[in-house]
């Protein structure tokens, strides 16, 4: 018999136009992984309207995500690719979840207690909520490994809590998912400010570089990152903004810390960063060409999305089921 592949899953937000941090933080590092494992890669678009959207937006986004993953190299045929909304079960397990989340727990996330400070009173229960929809996501697929970006781990421990204590509770049901954390691009840091995350949501576009941007912006952008005073290029935490650069260069070209290091000895910052660009510019030439062509043919991306997420209802009917026995509901 074929051994059974193990799971992953993962998902971005369609709620900002997606960055470089994504790109090298989540989706390079599921394409290595996709031959390996069976894979679910959702676009989650019930977590990117815990803040306001534009629908207009919002519609535009979510299929623009789903064209990236594709354009990135992620295969459609071998994958599970699907829209979260369009799978029901993941807002009904996730209010089954929310039963057995404690309130301490939800407010102790970092990202959570980061945006109510920035949105004071006006902060929706969804953001509260976020991290036990993310976990319904999760264990509704038997999911092994979540690869996900370091500002996740949290989130991910409570999936793992919440996993544990259901089975606890009733009788075994989910797995307890593990997080993989690559070391490459696992936190790309902001251009501007570069001892915080480079972030999709922030106010100024100088500190992201999109997956989008056209070349012209991109070496723009990085002629203006924020470097220091010592003007020679080394990977230490006294120079966040030059080490940012150098792991940019490591999680494209796979290379490490070090040989970037060795190749601009005796070269200052100039030469360094209009390399920096061109690096980029050639990852995400190809990946903008294929994104666009997709974009312009609706009814395919209609095709895998609607496969997709009938697969996905497949797995994920059956694990709400079982959740929904063991808690004493009558099945109708
Ligand atoms: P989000 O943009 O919050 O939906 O994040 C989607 C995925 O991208 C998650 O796995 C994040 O951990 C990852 N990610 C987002 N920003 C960064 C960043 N600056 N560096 C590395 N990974 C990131
Ligand atoms: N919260 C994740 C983020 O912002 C996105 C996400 C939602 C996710 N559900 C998930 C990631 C499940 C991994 C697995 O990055």
């Amino acid at each position: 018999m074929e051994d059974k592949k193990k799971v992953i899953f993962s998902g971005i937000q369609p709620s900002g136009d997606l960055t470089l941090g994504n790109y090298l933080g989540a989706i390079k590092n599921w394409i290595k992984l996709q031959d390996q494992y069976d894979c679910f890669f959702c676009v989650v678009d019930l977590h990117a309207i815990t803040v306001k959207q534009v629908p207009a937006d919002l519609r535009r986004r979510t299929l623009e995500v789903l064209a990236i993953y594709i354009a990135s190299g992620i295969d459609c045929d071998k994958n599970t690719l699907f829209i979260q909304s369009h799978v029901p079960a993941h807002s009904e397990a996730s209010w089954l979840l929310t039963c057995s989340t404690y309130m301490g727990e939800l407010s102790r996330m970092t990202q959570f207690k980061d945006k109510s400070q920035k949105m004071g009173d006006s902060i929706s229960a969804g953001l509260l909520n976020y991290p036990t929809l993310m976990a319904a996501d999760i264990l509704l697929y038997n999911t092994n490994l979540v690869p996900v970006g370091k500002d996740q781990k949290q989130h991910l421990e409570l999936a793992r809590d919440l996993a544990q204590r259901f089975n606890n509770a009733y009788s075994p049901t989910f797995v307890v998912p593990e997080p993989y954390i690559a070391d490459t691009g696992a936190k790309i840091m902001d251009l501007q400010e570069p001892t915080k995350k480079m972030s999709k949501s922030s106010d100024n576009p100088n500190s992201f570089i999109l997956i989008m941007d056209s070349p012209e912006v991109i070496r723009k952008k990085i002629s203006r990152a924020v470097t220091d005073s010592i003007g020679v290029v080394n990977y230490t935490n006294d120079q966040p903004g030059v080490k940012n650069l150098i792991d940019i260069i490591c999680a494209i070209k796979g290379c490490a810390p070090e040989d970037v290091v060795k190749s601009y000895q005796g070269k200052g910052y100039a030469d360094f960063k209009k390399d920096v660009a061109e690096i980029i510019i050639e990852e995400l030439t190809p990946v903008q060409a294929k994104v666009k062509e997709l974009l312009g043919n609706k009814n395919y991306l209609e095709d895998i999305y609607k496969k997709g997420a009938e697969k996905a209802s497949y797995v994920a009917l059956k694990t709400l089921r079982k959740m929904q026995k063991k808690i004493g509901l009558i099945p109708r």
